[in-house]
């Protein structure tokens, strides 16, 4: 099931896709015991980690979560390009989350198929996760790119074929560098995906992505359709600016 859900500006995106992630972490962590949650790179997210910063009262829950990336630049850490010091500066150093919590793509490894295999197999330690099986996150945020790109699974790039790894490392031609991100099988395991899309320069591509021709070699967006979950589509006006009723 996927729908769309159109906000003023991005801080009002933000702002309800933190309070999704409140209730949904508070729920499932009083009937599971355990809350996992993937987050994206990019720009938008900031602005919901700043948000949730601000929301003390919330912290303790916050506290409580399993923090994990749906992807990461091919740099260590402290790089300014990195998503996960991105959220570290933004969020986990804010609320204080225990490092036991966080478990970040190692992507300072010189070799990024190296990183990849780390990465998986932190998620099979973690998910104890038998031959072929696939994780099941609770949350997964992602982002969409004007080039349709969510994740790292870019355009054109090894990723979109990839249906069997749990986490691949494609070689991004217009970057000119590697990046890491999970595969389209495990984000759509998830039990909840939601994206968040903001910015009048995505308009024409969320349309495509939406009510366009199936084509996800050309718009990887298009890959994403949970199996047994819900796909959230949060969006500004702006980014929803070409959609039909718009
Ligand atoms: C990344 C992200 C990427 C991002 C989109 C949208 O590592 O850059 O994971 O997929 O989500 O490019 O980014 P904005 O939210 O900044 O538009």
């Amino acid at each position: 099931m996927s729908r769309n859900s159109i906000f003023k500006t991005p801080d009002d995106v933000a702002r309800s896709a933190g309070e999704i992630l409140i209730e949904q972490a508070g729920t499932t962590l009083a009937e599971n015991g355990r809350f996992t949650v993937a987050l994206s790179g990019g720009s938008t997210p900031k602005r919901m980690y700043d948000d949730l910063a601000q929301r003390g009262e919330h912290h303790d829950l916050l506290r409580k979560i399993d923090v994990f990336w749906g992807d990461e630049r091919h740099v260590p850490p402290d790089h300014p390009d990195s998503n996960f010091g991105a959220a570290k500066q933004h969020f986990l150093d804010r609320l204080d989350i225990p490092d036991e919590r966080v478990h970040r793509i190692p992507a300072e490894e010189a070799d990024a198929d190296r990183a990849a295999e780390r990465y998986e197999r932190t998620l099979i330690d973690f998910f104890q996760l038998g031959p072929k099986q696939v994780p099941r996150f609770d949350l997964i945020f992602l982002g969409m790119g004007p080039d349709g790109h969510t994740a790292s699974i870019f355009p054109g790039t090894t990723a979109v074929q990839e249906a069997d790894a749990l986490v691949t490392a494609p070689w991004v031609e217009k970057f000119d560098t590697h990046r890491i991100t999970l595969t389209w099988p495990v984000i759509n395991n998830a039990k909840r995906v939601i994206f968040l899309v903001t910015g009048g320069d995505k308009a024409e591509t969320l349309h495509e992505v939406q009510h366009g021709e199936h084509d996800p070699d050309r718009l990887p967006s298009q890959l994403i359709a949970p199996d047994e979950g819900e796909l959230l589509w949060m969006l500004d006006e702006a980014a929803a600016s070409a959609l039909p009723g718009s």
